[in-house]
This record gives structure tokens, C-alpha cells and sequence, in this order.
């Protein structure tokens, strides 16, 4: 394992990730981890890079112990930078901040710079080394930085100044793999299969022989493959449950339950609480409102249900599962600077406070794409693996205005149609979510001789990396044309079909 320090740069998560992709398995910590503390030793150790100046007040800096580890390290910006800064060198304010492209020059060969032929590389920093520490040498140096890449003369210790970890550095990969496995001798066992029997085997043994666990699930990618590596591990002594909150899309209720349980054999329970749920939304428009009802109701039916299994298998229930992903985890462990709290993942919601449950969450090393890839190992639909997110507050947030049982089945069946076009067009996979939208609004038209004066339907599709930011997705006029005709034709209640042109920011991707 690497041990990878975070410094609070935005790309620390990509060290991480570029190591997986080598099979190598690498944990991130915040950079104020305690070495002494570590229950594991790492083979080898990277500093990330940070908003930090190190002579900063408030700048942070690795546990001094890093250094006597007798491991390899790398540090990559600040990482350089706090090197220098640990091991007597200096550092000074660039005149000028480096932020772009930049060509490396190796001064000569180098086996951190072996097998890679372009030297393209990606800088982002204001302050640079001026002085080097004792016992260091340069290896590379670019137009603007003379200390673009040094090493100590006798040890494992690397410094480089660019950014490796993101895809503007051409070969950055190569230089992990340079580092990890040639230096460092890690294995490159890392594999989902592994993962796999790995995870499964913590989970029994932590379980116990006759332990159970309960958890909620969704239909969506996260919770079902959590689900379905917990039945993996113990089978029917674990309890999925899925509560129908009145909001979900048409005929997915069963569309879940045929899936878990036929396909996948996972132990589940429908809880059908949609009249509970219409009836707390009755009269609410604000979206805010909506959302909390339907989180807190969920928790009530949830933590209502689980105390009659528990009750049911005798009081064995001691686990709840989550569906935590790795970015969560990273969200809530990144180095945040001295003045910000750390978030924590642990907080779903509620749920926690007054169940006296233990937290179990499978997929918490894991990124979306790596959960995608677990689930086809695990015999998951690919339908299911690819499926679009959805809010957990449904198609609530998607009817603007007050949500009712009328108002949700002109919802559900519009939605039902556009995304069937989409499947059927073959687009599914290349837009990132779509549905639609019911506005309370109502407008003119004419249906043979009749005049008509009913709702609209908007339609939103996106295209997106992280949600953060998203493109409206660009469809065949006929596509549309299609579409519209069909909601207009099949969906009563509907008079007119928009399709929404704005991209996130300024808008956002649900309408509420
Ligand atoms: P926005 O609308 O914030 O959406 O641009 C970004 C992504 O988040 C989803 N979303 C939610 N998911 N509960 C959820 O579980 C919510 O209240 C919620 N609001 C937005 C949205 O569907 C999109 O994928």
C-alpha cells in the first residue's frame, strides 16, 4: 500500500486513483495523520500538493516521523516544496505563478523518468524551491523552474514539481508506475476480484456467524451492489429493504423487486409507504420542505421496519449498510485546512442517532466507475449498473408545485415515455441523466376540433463529468419532434413539451 498525504490540493484524490489503475492499492490520509498511529506500514509514501505556502503561518506539514519511515517518498508540488522545507532546503515566492503547460527536461536518465518519451507536463504553483537541501540533486528542470525534479543522493526521496496525477502531464502514469513499482516494489494485486473475496471475508468475519444486517435500497447502481456483495457474504441474514415513497419512477417498485430478488437472490423487503408520504406532502410547494419531509419520513418507516426484523430474528440485527463511495470518504477526511471542521460521512441523514446500529459500507474504497465495474463481476444487470441517478426525493422535486397523486402520474408517464425514446434511440449511455419535469403551469392548444388549456412538460437531459458542472445534451430535431408527440398523444393532462436549453451553473440540473 502507498500511503498518499493530503495537503488540501484538488487533485490529491487523483493520486489515489492513478495508483488503482495500476493495480496498486493506496490510501489517503490527511496530511496531519499521525504516523505512530498507522495500523499498516506503507511501502511507500506521496505528498500531495496544496493551496499552502509551506512558510505560511497556518501551513501544514507532515508528521515529522514520515521522514524515518525508511520508505520511498514522493512529494509532488507542495509535497516538493515541504520536502525542501523538512530537510533544510528553501523555498521562495515564484515571480511569477506557473499555471499551464510546461516542457520537462530531464538533466540526464533517470528511473523515475524511465519508458517515458513525452515530456509534457502540467504545472500549478506559486511559490518554487531556490535553494536545494543537502544532499539533493536535480533531475529535471523546465524553462521556469531550475528544481523542476530532484532526489536525494543516497536515499529514496523524490521531488518533482509538476503534476503527474493529472492528464495534462502526458506520461504522468508512468512516473507512478516508476515510482510505485519499480521503486517502491509494491504488487500489483489490486484487482476488483480481489476486492471481492477480500471484502466478503471482512464482512463474515465481522458479522460473525450468526450476526445480521439491515439496509435500505434504492434501485440505483450503489446500494444494489452493496446489497448484492452483503448476500454474497451471508445471505438471507441480510435484510434489504425498499420503501416505496409514492415518488418513484412508473413501475419501478416492481421493476426493483424482480431484479433484487429473482435475479439477484438478495433477501428484500417492500415496505409500501406512498399514501404516508402523498399524504405529508399534501399542500407543500417549497422544495426544501419537500426534501425534508420525504428524508424524515423515510428514516420513520425505515427505523420502523427494522425494529420489527430486529424483533423478528430475536435482536441479532447489529449492522446497518451504506452505500458510502470513496469520494464521500475523501470529502469528509481531505485535509480541509486548521480553520474549517471536517465534514463526516457518517451523518445519513439521521439514521444513526437513534438506531444503535454499526455501520458497515462496502464500497467505501471505491469509485463510481469501480462500483460499475463491481457490479458487472457481481451479475448485476448491465441495465441496472448504467442506470441514470436519481434524487432520493423523486419525482417530487419534479413536479413543481404541489405533489399529488394526479399530479404524479402525469409526471411518471411523461418521464416514462422520454426515456424510452432515449433507450430506444440508443442514447441512453451517452447522456449522464435525464427526465421530466411537470410545471405548474397550464397553456393553450388544440386537440382535433377541441380546444384544450392543460399542463407542460419540460424536458431536461444532460451530459456531465461530476454533476458539478453539466451541458444540456444536443438531440435530433426528429428525436424530439417524436417525443413531444407521444407525451402530447399518450399523457393526459399535458397540452405543451419544452426541451430546457441551460447549462449548469447557471442552472442547476433539477428544476426545485
Ligand atoms: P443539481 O440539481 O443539484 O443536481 O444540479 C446534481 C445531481 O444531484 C441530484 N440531486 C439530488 N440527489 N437528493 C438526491 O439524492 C436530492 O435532494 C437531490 N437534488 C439533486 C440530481 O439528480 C443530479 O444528479
Amino acid at each position: 500500500t502507498i500511503l498518499v498525504l493530503d495537503f488540501g490540493s484538488q487533485y490529491s484524490h487523483l493520486i489515489t486513483r492513478r495508483l488503482r489503475e495500476l493495480n496498486v492499492y493506496a490510501e489517503m490520509l490527511p496530511c496531519t495523520q499521525k504516523i505512530s498511529e498507522l495500523t499498516w506500514k506503507p511501502k511507500g509514501v506521496i505528498l500531495s500538493g496544496s493551496p499552502y505556502s509551506v512558510y505560511a503561518k497556518d501551513a501544514p506539514h507532515a508528521d515529522p516521523a514520515v521522514f524515518d519511515l525508511g520508505v520511498p517518498i514522493l512529494g509532488i508540488c507542495y509535497g516538493l516544496q515541504e520536502l525542501a522545507w523538512a530537510l533544510g532546503g528553501t523555498v521562495g515566492g515564484s515571480d511569477k505563478r506557473e499555471y499551464g503547460h510546461a516542457l520537462l527536461k530531464p538533466v540526464d536518465e533517470h528511473f523515475l523518468f524511465e519508458g517515458i518519451d513525452d515530456f509534457q507536463v502540467w504545472m500549478s504553483h506559486g511559490d518554487k524551491i531556490s535553494a536545494l537541501p543537502t544532499d539533493f540533486k536535480v533531475i529535471a528542470t523546465t524553462d521556469n523552474a531550475p528544481f523542476a525534479a530532484i532526489t536525494h543522493t543516497s536515499k529514496h526521496i523524490y521531488g518533482i514539481q509538476f503534476h503527474p496525477e493529472v492528464t495534462h502531464t502526458k506520461q504522468g502514469k508512468k512516473l507512478f508506475h516508476n515510482f510505485a513499482i519499480n521503486v517502491c516494489k509494491c504488487e500489483q494485486n489490486w484487482t476488483m476480484e480481489n476486492f471481492i473475496d477480500t471484502e466478503i471475508e471482512r464482512i463474515r468475519t465481522l458479522v460473525g456467524p450468526t450476526g445480521e444486517v439491515i439496509g435500505a435500497v434504492s434501485g440505483g447502481v450503489d446500494s444494489t451492489v452493496a446489497a448484492k456483495l452483503l448476500n454474497t457474504a451471508i445471505g438471507d441474514r441480510f435484510h434489504a429493504i425498499y420503501v416505496d415513497n409514492g415518488v418513484m419512477r412508473l413501475n419501478e417498485t416492481k421493476q426493483v423487486y424482480d431484479t433484487l430478488t429473482a435475479g439477484l437472490g438478495i433477501n428484500l423487503k417492500i415496505v409500501d409507504a406512498s399514501d404516508v408520504f402523498l399524504g405529508k406532502l399534501k399542500g407543500v410547494t417549497d422544495p426544501e420542505k419537500k426534501r425534508k419531509i420525504i428524508g424524515n419520513t423515510f428514516i420513520e418507516v425505515f427505523e420502523e421496519e427494522s425494529a420489527k426484523l430486529d424483533a423478528a430474528s430475536g435482536g441479532k440485527i447489529e449492522y446497518l449498510l451504506q452505500g458510502t463511495l470513496y469520494p464521500d470518504v475523501i470529502e469528509s477526511i481531505s485535509f480541509k485546512g486548521p480553520s474549517q471542521t471536517i465534514k463526516t460521512h457518517h451523518n445519513v441523514g439521521g439514521l444513526l442517532e437513534n438506531m444503535k446500529l454499526k455501520l458497515i459500507e462496502p464500497l467505501r474504497e471505491l469509485f463510481k466507475d469501480e462500483v460499475r465495474a463491481l457490479g458487472t463481476l457481481m451479475g448485476i444487470p448491465e441495465e441496472l449498473v448504467w442506470r441514470h441517478p436519481f434524487p432520493g426525493p423523486g419525482i417530487a422535486i419534479r413536479i413543481l408545485g404541489e405533489v399529488t397523486p394526479s399530479q404524479v402520474e402525469i409526471a411518471r408517464k411523461a418521464d416514462y415515455i422520454f426515456i424510452e425514446e432515449i433507450r430506444k434511440a440508443g442514447l441512453y449511455n451517452k447522456i449522464s441523466q435525464a427526465f421530466a419535469c411537470l410545471l405548474p403551469v397550464k397553456s393553450v392548444g388544440v386537440m382535433g376540433d377541441q380546444r384544450t388549456y392543460e399542463q407542460v412538460i419540460a424536458l431536461r437531459a444532460i451530459e456531465t463529468v461530476d454533476f458539478m458542472t453539466a451541458d444540456w445534451y444536443i438531440f435530433e430535431a426528429n428525436f424530439l419532434k417524436t417525443v413531444s408527440r407521444r407525451i402530447v398523444n399518450e399523457v393526459a393532462g399535458v397540452a405543451r413539451v419544452v426541451y430546457d436549453i441551460t447549462s449548469k451553473p447557471p442552472a442547476t440540473v433539477e428544476w426545485e
